[in-house]
């Protein structure tokens, strides 16, 4: 991103902290160099999990990227957001089967199927409706693919449908009137920073495809290669390759576009890569403290709004990169120290650094987490202590514009059974 310290203390003055400050710029030029360094036979998918803020999905829909969805919520706010449904596809293991019903009422592109009897549930639907409904299934392929950092495919997991069952899914398909089969979904893991895994990965769901057109005769109409790109947080880890693996895909796309795949529709999916870089989460100081040789920085936000950055559950400790702005008095000490900073929860997994070398801080300071774009406040428990949810602020063209407004003290009580009521 191309956030400057003076912008992100200027919004500091101008806006109520905590807050995420995305920079919308950025986004565009990130997401169009990753276009242009691949085959445009190959879709992208924007995860709408990643991060959930209309605005920002909707940049995404004004420069032609479809949207993958994981539930009815994120259903409608695509919708809202201004994507056809021909642009959307909706995934996960547990939709309910009125949220299929949506699905199917919307007329999407494409549902993926993660169980068999997630099919007949849409077959049912569908037929309610005498309509037919794409699906393509998502495999869960016989083999595993490097070291990724979080498998979601390869292993047992609870995503998709084991490649050993495909004759059970083809048979199953092949009874249903109203499901038409358009393709497959292969995703293996989040946060790869291996390209050669991410690679080996999209081969394999190319030669799945031809595979299948070997054994079942079918030509898929959709390959979703899955994705997984990931961004390093943390000091030891290196940036992706992108350009290695743009390269290879393309040339696997094109060579399966001359045979059998002509009229085939490639995908990439990604929610990380395409924002993560984009924002910062923006905390100011409210103590400093001391506790039993060791000094605290207590900040004004934390885990209920950006729970990734913080320990919360994680087995690894490493911080996420950080910067601070000092903006109390000049002559006031600044050697660098090593501090804790923690958020205002009551657990000592709020916590943004740990160790962390600082120059010495006080209140009124700032502290900004980098990498903040994704999986921020989508990802953390905003219940928890009943802090409102913080304001979203985006860039673009060099102006500050609110795009999710500060929570307040009420959030916590909407939607709860009025005491009278029981
Ligand atoms: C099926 C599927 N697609 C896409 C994504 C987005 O992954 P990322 O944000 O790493 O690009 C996920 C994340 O868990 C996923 O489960």
């Amino acid at each position: 991103m191309n956030l400057t310290e003076s912008e992100i203390a200027a919004c500091s003055n101008d806006f109520e902290t905590p807050f995420y400050l995305y920079d919308g710029d950025f986004m565009e030029q990130h997401y169009k160099w990753l276009r242009a360094l691949t085959d445009p036979a190959i879709h992208f998918y924007l995860s709408l999990k990643a991060n959930n803020n209309l605005h920002i999905v909707k940049l995404f829909q004004q420069w032609g990227v479809g949207i993958e969805v994981a539930s009815a919520g994120e259903l409608a706010l695509a919708l809202h957001a201004g994507f056809t449904a021909d642009k959307i596809i909706f995934s996960g293991p547990g939709k309910k089967k009125s949220e299929l019903e949506f699905a199917v009422g919307k007329g999407i592109y494409c549902i993926i199927v993660e169980s068999i009897d997630e099919l007949h549930y849409i077959e049912e639907l569908a037929q309610l409706e005498n309509k037919d409904v794409n699906i393509a299934v998502r495999i869960n392929p016989d083999q595993s693919f490097g070291n990724t950092a979080i498998k979601m495919g390869g292993v047992p997991r609870q995503f998709g449908i084991d490649e050993s069952m495909l004759d059970s899914v083809f048979d199953a398909i092949g009874r249903l009137r109203y499901v038409k089969f358009i393709g497959i979904h292969v995703y293996t893991g989040t946060q790869n920073l291996n390209a050669d895994s991410i690679i080996e990965s999209m081969k394999y769901t190319v030669d799945l495809g031809a595979k299948i057109f070997e054994r079942y005769g079918i030509v898929c109409e959709l390959i979703n290669l899955g994705g997984g790109f990931g961004v390093p947080y943390f000091a030891h880890e290196k940036p992706l390759d992108i350009g290695k693996i743009t390269a290879a895909v393309n040339s696997y796309v094109q060579h399966a576009r001359a045979s059998l795949f002509g009229q085939t529709t490639f995908v990439i999916e990604s929610g990380r890569f395409l924002l993560a870089q984009a924002a910062v989460y923006v905390t100011k100081v409210l103590y400093r403290k001391y506790s039993k040789g060791e000094v605290f920085i207590i900040v004004d936000g934390g885990m209920h709004h950006h729970a990734a950055s913080t320990f919360r559950g994680r087995s690894i400790r490493s911080n996420y990169p950080m910067k601070c702005i000092r903006l109390q008095e000049a002559d006031w000490p600044s050697e660098p120290e090593k501090v804790t900073i923690a958020g205002p929860l009551c657990t000592p997994e709020d916590c943004i650094g740990k160790d962390i070398e600082m120059p010495s801080l006080y209140p009124g300071d700032l502290v900004y987490v980098l990498n903040s774009g994704a999986y921020g406040l989508s990802f953390s428990p905003v219940h928890f202590l009943g802090h409102p949810t913080p304001m979203e602020i985006l860039k673009r063209e060099g102006t500050h514009r609110v795009i999710r407004h500060r929570g307040s003290a009420e959030d916590l009580i909407r939607n709860q059974a009025a005491l009278c009521e029981i």
